[in-house]
């Protein structure tokens, strides 16, 4: 049985024909499921800035059918002029948002794959270019699953399970980072029973963990951020999943705001913490957790969002982080689709990358 049969949306879709990304605005989950057609560069780059499409590879594999996209009608005939076009829109899609690497992994392929065809011509770059972006989506499949089955062997029917944000579905093209052992041990009969923290201030895991998961039957209970110590006390925790934006080389890891708070306390209780990196999510030219760029959020997300009233009075002062980084000393393992990297990670990590390297 496929589980995810059940979840029969497509995050990210390139309608070729009409020139259009097609998303799922997540931003109106799970309330309405409405699809955008988005057809401009502007309109791209808002839906990623404003989280309608979000999730480390989901902003890379719709940063990449957006370059292809804004490349597709240039009318440059010369690969200068095309060069020239292709940097621009590069540029801009990669403003959208700083920490997940994702997005840069993904206009870099882009990039790599448009020299390693230079001397064709511009009509055969943007097939390739869009092959490119089709491979790049297609792959995320594959990798997630691949990560599922590494975090599935680590655990034993009955678990209980806890994970912050979304790194599922939602997040990827199939069966998410995070919750791809769920998904895999849901169709073994399992029997998890996952903790899904509410992830404030944008609700990532009310909105759309619990959406995905509860679509999918796995049994599921939705708690606050700040009830996550008390799950882990009574002992309702056996291992933490959760996803990231960027792992540095020393396994320093950019995920959701909260996401640090929980490693310490799963640390405190003795909890295994797991995180799950596409190597399209590791960036091994990052020493260190210090060396990642941490987006600021608007204000309004935090006094404004969710109700008809303000929730915080006129004029407080809002610190908005949108992630934060989880030191390598409280990450049991790092789950990727070419094996578990085990700390030392600085060792650990390049050896998956050698392995990848080596095919
Ligand atoms: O701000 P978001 O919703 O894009 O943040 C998403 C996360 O932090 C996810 O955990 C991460 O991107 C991994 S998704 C597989």
């Amino acid at each position: 049985m496929d589980t995810l049969q059940s979840l029969n949306f497509e995050t990210v879709e390139l309608d070729d024909q009409k020139n259009a990304l097609v998303i799922i605005d997540q931003t109106l989950l799970p309330n309405k499921v409405v699809y955008l057609s988005l057809k401009t560069m502007a309109e791209i780059w808002q839906a990623i800035y404003d989280l309608q499409v979000r999730g480390a590879p989901a902003i890379g594999i719709a940063a990449a059918y957006g370059l292809y996209l804004g490349i597709k009608q240039s009318s440059a005939t010369d690969f200068d002029a095309f060069f020239a076009e292709f940097s621009k829109v590069k540029k801009y899609l990669a403003s959208s948002r700083p920490t997940a690497v994702n997005l840069f992994w993904a206009l870099d392929r882009m990039e790599t794959c448009l020299m390693k065809n230079a001397s064709a011509s511009v009509e055969k770059i943007k097939t390739a270019l869009l092959q490119e972006a089709h491979d790049i989506k297609a792959e995320d499949i594959h990798t997630c699953r691949a990560i599922g089955e590494y975090g599935l062997s680590l655990l034993k029917p009955g678990m209980g399970l806890l994970t912050h944000c979304n790194a599922g579905q939602l997040a990827t093209v199939k069966y998410g980072t995070a919750t791809a052992p769920m998904y895999l041990g849901q169709e073994q009969g399992y029997n998890f029973k996952v903790f899904v923290d509410e992830t404030r201030p944008l609700l990532q895991g009310a909105r759309l963990t619990a959406y995905e998961l509860n679509r999918a039957g796995i049994d599921a209970t939705l708690i606050c951020d700040n009830m996550a110590a008390t799950v882990m006390s009574n002992g309702w925790v056996n291992a933490v999943f959760v996803g990231c934006d960027r792992v540095a080389a020393n396994g320093d890891t950019a995920n959701k705001i909260g996401t640090s708070g929980v490693a310490i306390l799963a640390h405190y209780y003795g909890i295994p913490f797991y995180v799950c990196a596409p190597t399209s999510t590791i960036d091994m030219n990052c020493q260190t957790g210090r060396d990642i760029h941490i987006e600021q959020r608007p204000a309004e997300e935090i006094t404004e969002k969710w109700y008809a009233q303000r929730m915080a009075p006129q004029g407080i002062k809002v610190f908005n982080p949108a992630f934060d980084v989880t030191e390598n000393a409280n990450i049991t393992a790092i789950i990727t689709e070419y094996g578990i990297a085990q700390p030392p990670f600085t060792t650990s990590l390049k050896d998956i990358f050698n392995k990848k390297l080596s095919g």
